[in-house]
């Protein structure tokens, strides 16, 4: 993937970024635009493969890297992999909190120890990630980011874990703002809307409803990697120096409608089978 950058090259230049399921479609993307801004980067995941070849990846963008499994569930580990990245990087000057697990399973289907994983992993995994990185980030002034969905703010069908998840991240990224603003950290979430080319979309969006789905979204299109990995960046920078416990919604406006989305998509439904536009 090439990187359209629009900031300064040196925008970030040797700011080591830890981002937690760095070797996932959207994390790595934004893993990449934070490289071509002059970071150092850092990615955990459970899969040392999928790390080693999100770590060529960004290599060949020209960024130092240092990549090292471990499950965001697990703190002792976690803390571990943490400490080893501020010798071989330096310390953590912005903690991106992007391992996420999710599927689509209706609420009276879904087992108790279903939720509980999901929940783990995005909420508890996020706070084990900040907790982890306190010091390091009190040592740099430095910024968290956590990963949002519409899911927060608006209910879906099939997605009560992921919810419940992404409404936690967002309450508890709020309050760590609150409450680590006096040692110069911000804290804001990005929540990007569908995005090509993931395993996301590809496990959430619906059959045959490709193109009715992005008529619905106001900008007619699904979003790229670049587009939340752009928002990454500027959250983390100095640009956004003022900001923090905010929520920045990268989705086309796709959210807008509320959960008269699948209304929006029938009614869609029923005007292009009538030939409307
Ligand atoms: N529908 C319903 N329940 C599911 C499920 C699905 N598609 N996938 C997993 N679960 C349930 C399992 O049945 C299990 O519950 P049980 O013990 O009551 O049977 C529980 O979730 C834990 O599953 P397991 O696979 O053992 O957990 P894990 O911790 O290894 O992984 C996920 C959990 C969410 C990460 C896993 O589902 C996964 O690998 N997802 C794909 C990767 C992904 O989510 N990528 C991000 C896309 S946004």
């Amino acid at each position: 993937m090439n990187i359209t950058n629009y900031f300064s090259d040196q925008l970030l230049i040797g700011k080591t970024v830890f981002i937690t399921g760095g070797g996932g479609d959207i994390t790595l993307g934004m893993a990449k635009n934070y490289a071509a801004v002059g970071a150092n980067l850092a990615i955990c995941g459970r899969t040392q493969e999928t790390l080693d070849h999100a770590a060529a990846e960004l290599q060949d963008l020209g960024a130092s890297v240092y990549a090292e499994a471990c499950d965001v569930r697990d703190f002792a580990a976690l803390s571990k992999v943490m400490a080893n990245t501020r010798a071989a990087l330096g310390p953590i000057g912005v903690l991106v909190c992007g391992a996420a697990g999710n599927f689509l399973a209706p609420a009276e289907k879904l087992s108790a120890n279903g939720f509980k994983s999901v929940v783990d992993i995005d909420l508890l995994g996020s706070f084990n990630a900040c907790r982890a990185a306190f010091e390091q980030l009190k040592e740099t002034r430095g910024s968290i980011l956590f990963i949002s969905a519409g899911q927060a703010f608006t209910p879906y069908h099939m997605q009560v874990h992921a919810g419940a998840a992404k409404a936690g991240i967002d309450n508890m990224m709020k309050n760590l703002a609150l409450e680590w603003g006096r040692f110069g950290i911000r804290c804001n979430s990005v929540a990007p809307g569908p995005i090509d080319d993931t395993e996301g979309m590809k496990r959430l969006s619906v059959a045959g409803m490709d193109e009715l789905f992005k008529k619905a979204i106001p900008l007619q299109r699904y979003g790229t990697k670049d587009d939340i990995g752009q928002a990454a960046v500027f959250l983390a920078s100095p640009l956004a120096s003022y900001i923090t416990g905010t929520v920045l919604v990268v989705d086309g406006g796709q959210n807008l409608p509320g959960g008269g989305i699948m209304g929006m998509l029938i009614e869609l439904n029923s005007r292009s089978e009538k030939g409307d536009e």
